[in-house]
């Protein structure tokens, strides 16, 4: 999947990506200050948003392939039940009772099957909205600050769902997110925005650890101290 020459004008801001890549079947960190366009990209590649020039080369993806979450989710005023199946619903695919019992059993929301939706808490509704996307097969999950409420041990359960997934069945992700250590976790590759534009795509290693571009190190600099912290840990137990 690939973007050439994209561009897309909102008010003062410009979004100009001239080259991006998305490795099919690598789990993707998109990164960068607030502002710097990470979610204006993310529906732009999803198609709730047009681009004023370029396209996105989704090959071997198709438009139907893509889902994405956001920080916000969208709830249905209806049960969690029912927001699960929604998007299997609007395909006519039947749901697999035991797959969403075993889903809903995983975030330790089962006992809230019946539960209104829009009555779980902040944490509950980003854990809904996030198996919500799974639960179609999409071919690539963009997963917008959804886990940006949840408490340690659930983004550690997220984490692990991803991976298992990797392991098992990989598909495409690309998360955004502001926390680096959950990122350097996960992914296999990262995309740092700054105001707009690409600025450096490389492995963990390339951009968090050993940034070349002047604007990524001062952020990775000033940004995350416990994301050195966790890496200096990981290295002395190693
Ligand atoms: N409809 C709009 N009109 C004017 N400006 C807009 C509009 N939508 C977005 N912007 C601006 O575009 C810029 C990029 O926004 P975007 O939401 O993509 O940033 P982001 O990287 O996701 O930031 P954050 O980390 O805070 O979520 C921001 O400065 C925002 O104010
Ligand atoms: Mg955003």
């Amino acid at each position: 999947m690939k973007i050439i020459s994209l561009q897309k004008q909102l008010g003062d801001f410009s979004l100009k990506i001239d080259n991006l890549e998305f490795e099919i079947g690598a789990v993707h960190g998109l990164i960068g200050p607030n502002g710097s366009g990470k979610s204006t990209l993310a529906k732009i590649i999803v198609g709730t948003t047009e681009p004023d020039f370029g396209k996105i080369n989704l090959a071997p993806l198709s438009q139907n392939d893509i889902t994405m979450t956001s920080q916000k989710p969208y709830l249905l005023h209806d049960t969690v039940y029912n927001n699960l199946i929604y998007p299997l619903k609007i395909r006519k695919i039947k749901p697999d009772e035991s797959e969403i019992n075993s889903l809903l059993d995983k975030c330790g929301m089962l006992d809230k099957k019946k539960q209104y939706a829009r009555s779980l808490s902040s944490g509950e509704q980003q854990k809904l909205s996030f198996i919500r996307a799974m639960i179609f097969k999409p071919k690539l999950i963009i997963i917008d600050e959804t886990l940006s409420n949840l408490d340690p041990d659930s983004v550690e359960l997220f984490e692990n769902i991803i991976l298992d997934k990797q392991k098992n069945d990989p598909i495409t992700w690309i998360s955004i997110s502001h926390q680096l250590v959950h990122i350097s976790k996960i992914c296999d590759k990262i995309h740092f925005l700054s105001d707009g534009q690409n600025i450096q795509s490389g492995t963990i290693n390339d951009v968090l650890l050993n940034p070349s571009n002047e604007i990524v190190k001062k952020y990775m600099s000033s940004t995350e101290i416990s994301f050195n912290m966790y890496n200096s840990n990981k290295k002395e137990k190693q």
